[in-house]
């Protein structure tokens, strides 16, 4: 199969889709790849690493799109690249098609077959595409949560793991899911007071289970989340209620409670938020103060830190990858039921039931 990786087009992302290991792998198989030049620059890997690995190198995105029978990417096509995609194209990408009616008629335009990273779905209900940036974005909660902390960029001027003699600072984590076990371990590792909330005490055994005894388990409910901001010095926000809009668990007159200085970081953003006072940011302008309360809420964490994220992503969508090159969309769809929940669309035809449910005019 000829392969495109086109580069990522969209503002401030910096990850490949394929890394040269990717490449090797296919081209053992006897499948064709054909990256974009400079495609992996910002994520750490050189045309010459590409080409070492068996890719062809092409110099314009509108030769990956021209020759590939399969595009793989990161995030989803913008409009520029609309146009480019070739009817039956297999597009095997992040998507998120229920948030964007533009990009959905696009694609049903295009008449391509699109398979959304996102809706790959294990048979436990877990979706093994997203997990990897939300361990990304735990543990970059607690860096960039730390960094906001100092006094020169707004925070409190607290260091995270204290020093001998002086307390370390106090961290609040809410949600105990991806995000906030990874939070709560780099804020643990710094070795600050670290309190982590959920509604799901399966999590909270879970936590209380593997963390060291400075993290610090209780329920979530709004009487603790009060208790806990008069004197937290780094509140993460990292809940999600599948589907739905996050909880709003601090509400704005809350922050008058919080000592001038606290850094919140609202992981959950992309999903509307847990505080009332969130607004989306992003890697240019990553925070505002509300109350002297300094918030960060970064739409697109990873993105920041391409060469990891390039890893993270690719170790889990790689496996797909080879199995969509050998077989087709169509038999690995069928051997793979993980995969058959990504397919969306199928040559100008939606599949997914939520994107049929987001857009119903779409249908008639
Ligand atoms: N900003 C970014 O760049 C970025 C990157 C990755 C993920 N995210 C977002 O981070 C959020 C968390 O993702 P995740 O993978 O950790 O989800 P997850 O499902 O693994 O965990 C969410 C946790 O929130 C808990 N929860 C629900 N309601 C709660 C409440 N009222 N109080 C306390 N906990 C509650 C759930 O029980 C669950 O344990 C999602 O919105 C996700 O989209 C953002």
């Amino acid at each position: 199969m000829k392969i495109g990786v086109p580069t990522e087009i969209k503002n401030n992302e910096s990850r490949v889709s394929i890394t040269p290991a990717g490449v090797y792998e296919l081209t053992k198989q006897k499948h064709e790849v054909f990256v974009q030049s400079n495609a992996g620059y910002a994520s750490g890997f050189t045309n010459q690493d590409y080409q070492n690995a068996g890719a062809s190198i092409l110099e314009s995105i509108e030769d990956v799109y021209q020759v590939a029978e399969t595009i793989v990417k990161v995030k989803e096509p913008i409009e520029e690249e609309y146009s480019l995609i070739q009817e039956n194209q297999l597009l095997f990408t992040y998507f998120h098609f229920a948030s964007s009616l533009q990009l959905t008629e696009a694609m049903l335009k295009a008449k391509a077959t699109c398979i959304a990273y996102e809706t790959v779905q294990d048979e436990d209900g877990s979706l093994p595409l997203l997990t990897p940036m939300s361990e990304v974005a735990g543990r970059m909660a607690t860096q960039q949560g730390a960094k906001f902390l100092e006094k020169p960029i707004k925070g409190k001027g607290i260091l995270l793991g204290g020093v001998p003699g002086v307390s370390p600072g106090k961290v609040l984590v809410l949600g105990a899911g991806v995000v906030g076990v990874q939070a709560a371990k780099m804020a643990a590792g710094l070795g600050a007071h670290v309190t982590i909330l959920d509604i799901n005490m399966k999590r909270l055994r879970y936590v209380n289970d593997v963390m060291p005894s400075h993290v610090v388990t209780e329920f979530s409910n709004e009487y603790n989340i009060r208790k806990h901001i008069k004197t937290a010095d780094l509140i993460i926000g990292a809940v999600l209620i599948a589907g739905a809009k996050a909880p709003k668990l601090i509400t704005r007159d809350m922050l008058k409670e919080m000592t001038p200085g606290t850094v919140m970081v609202d992981v959950a953003v992309d999903q509307g938020g847990c505080f009332e006072t969130t607004k989306p940011t992003t890697h240019e302008n990553p925070i505002y103060i509300i109350d002297d309360v300094v918030h960060y809420c970064v739409t697109n964490m990873p993105g920041a830190v391409p060469y990891t994220s390039t890893l993270a992503l690719t170790n889990v969508t790689f496996p797909y990858v080879m199995q969509l090159a050998n077989l087709g969309w169509e038999k690995a769809c069928q051997e793979n039921k993980s995969l058959a929940k990504g397919l969306s669309m199928v040559q100008g035809d939606v599949i997914c039931p939520e994107v049929k449910k987001a857009f119903p005019e779409l249908l008639n």
